[in-house]
């Protein structure tokens, strides 16, 4: 019986790899971006001043708007997977681009959680700081944006109606 050499089988094995590897990157994302009525957009809605609004554009709008910058490595698979994956989910659980279509009370609701999950640093995502570093906020910057997102609150209970 022939014995099969180790080195053959690690060869194939990258080869393999190398492969699918390429096979996937046929499988490309969506990344048009659906049109921004800026009659619905947060920023143009609630005209913050410049600092929040580059917090906001910065750290959040990539994946909580319609307004996505998509980063080079959107273009390699599976990496890209992923990132299509952030972005639509973001969009789903709060869009800043259809904030304007918002009831008073989801409103008040979204906006109580912003200053949660900012207070909290659950947001912008770990996974968006590595290749981010700008959109990384300073103790300072998240109080003035949970400052901001409270100040927008109606009704006096501060979200609290759900
Ligand atoms: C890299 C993409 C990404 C960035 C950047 C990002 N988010 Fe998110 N966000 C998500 C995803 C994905 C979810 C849903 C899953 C989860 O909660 O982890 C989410 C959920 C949320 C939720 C919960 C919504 C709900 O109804 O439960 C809030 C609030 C939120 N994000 C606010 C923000 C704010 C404010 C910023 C900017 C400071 C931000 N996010 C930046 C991807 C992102």
């Amino acid at each position: 019986m022939k014995k099969r050499s180790g080195k053959k089988i690690v060869k194939y094995f990258f080869l393999g790899l190398v492969l699918v590897f390429i096979i996937i990157q046929f499988i490309r994302i969506d990344k048009t971006n659906p049109k921004v009525d800026k009659n619905k957009d947060l920023i143009s809605i609630y005209k913050p001043n410049k600092e929040i609004e580059n917090i906001l554009r910065t750290s959040c709008y990539d994946c909580h708007s319609f307004e996505t910058v998509y980063p080079w490595y959107s273009n390699v698979a599976p990496v890209s997977w992923m990132l299509k994956d952030h972005i639509d989910e973001g969009r789903e659980e709060l869009n800043f681009s259809k904030w304007g279509a918002y009831s008073e009370k989801k409103a008040n609701h979204k906006l109580r959680e912003c200053t949660e999950e900012v207070e909290e640093k659950h947001m912008p995502l770990d996974s968006y700081l590595i290749t981010h570093d700008d959109a990384d906020l300073s103790s300072e910057q998240r109080k003035k944006l949970v400052e901001w997102f409270e100040s927008l609150m109606t009704g006096g209970d501060g979200g609290h109606d759900e």
